[in-house]
């Protein structure tokens, strides 16, 4: 089931997301000392990010973890990794009282072996976030691309049908192409799912994923294990919202 949230603009819906991923952080830590966060890539939630930076005052017990990576260096301008630095942590205090999140980055992403960095991802996951069969983390945040592609999992990919994997390596349709992924199983245990889109070029997207699941739209895909809550401004929400 998709809970649509509509809201007037980009900003908004950045701000609507980055309460929805601090009341989700403040939930898992009260109830078990702990947070496991998959963020999402791209532009979008860039925004969402600076502003966790700023509600979210207590890092200690969280761990970040990446829905999809490139795999180009992680300190390539292009890698998820650059986006979280830059728009989250490089703005939380740098100082001993203020303790920082635990961040997972795929380490091995640029170093030219992309099913090897998934398998290493898969491993780091399953060794830190407790579940079985699959690792719960407490919020997956997703962006939706054009095409209804989320994380990296690209419409009619076979990397959809992956029941066992948590991580896989993909030949993406977006640049750059080389990319790993969480797969369907772990982001449908998480706790909660969050896709956060804004603009009108992501209005086809939106509709498509709200029409029922479907190979030919991933993001489609994620609520066949629970609720996803999609955020959206108007410009990317059906009939202006
Ligand atoms: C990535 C993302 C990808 C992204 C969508 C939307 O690494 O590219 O994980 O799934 O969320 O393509 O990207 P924008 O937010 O830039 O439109």
């Amino acid at each position: 089931m998709i809970d649509l949230t509509v809201v007037e603009d980009a900003e908004a819906a950045a701000r609507a997301c980055a309460e929805v991923v601090s009341a989700a952080i403040e939930a898992a830590c009260a109830a078990r000392g702990v947070a496991h966060v998959a963020l999402a890539g791209g532009r979008t939630p860039a925004r969402t990010y600076e502003l966790l930076a700023e509600i979210v005052t207590d890092w200690r017990d969280v761990h970040l973890w990446f829905g999809d990576e490139r795999c180009v260096p992680l300190d390539d301008p292009d890698s998820n990794d650059t986006l979280v630095r830059r728009a989250l942590l490089e703005r939380l205090p740098d100082d001993p009282v203020s303790p920082r999140p635990t961040v997972h980055a795929v380490a091995r992403a640029g170093d030219g072996d992309p099913a090897a960095a998934a398998a290493d991802y898969e491993r780091e996951m399953r060794a830190v976030v407790p579940g079985d069969p699959f690792p719960v983390l407490d919020l997956a945040l997703l962006g939706l691309g054009e095409d209804g592609h989320t994380a990296s999992l690209f419409p009619d990919d076979p990397a959809l049908g992956e029941r066992e994997r948590l991580c896989v390596a993909v030949h993406g349709r977006k640049p750059p192409f080389e990319r790993v992924t969480l797969t369907l199983p772990v982001l449908r245990a998480a706790r909660a799912i969050v896709v956060l889109t804004a603009g009108a070029g992501k209005a086809w997207a939106v509709a498509e994923m709200l029409a029922g699941p479907s190979p030919h739209v991933p993001a489609s895909l994620l609520g066949e294990g629970g609720a996803v809550e999609l955020i959206a401004d108007r410009a990317a929400a059906p009939n202006g919202g």
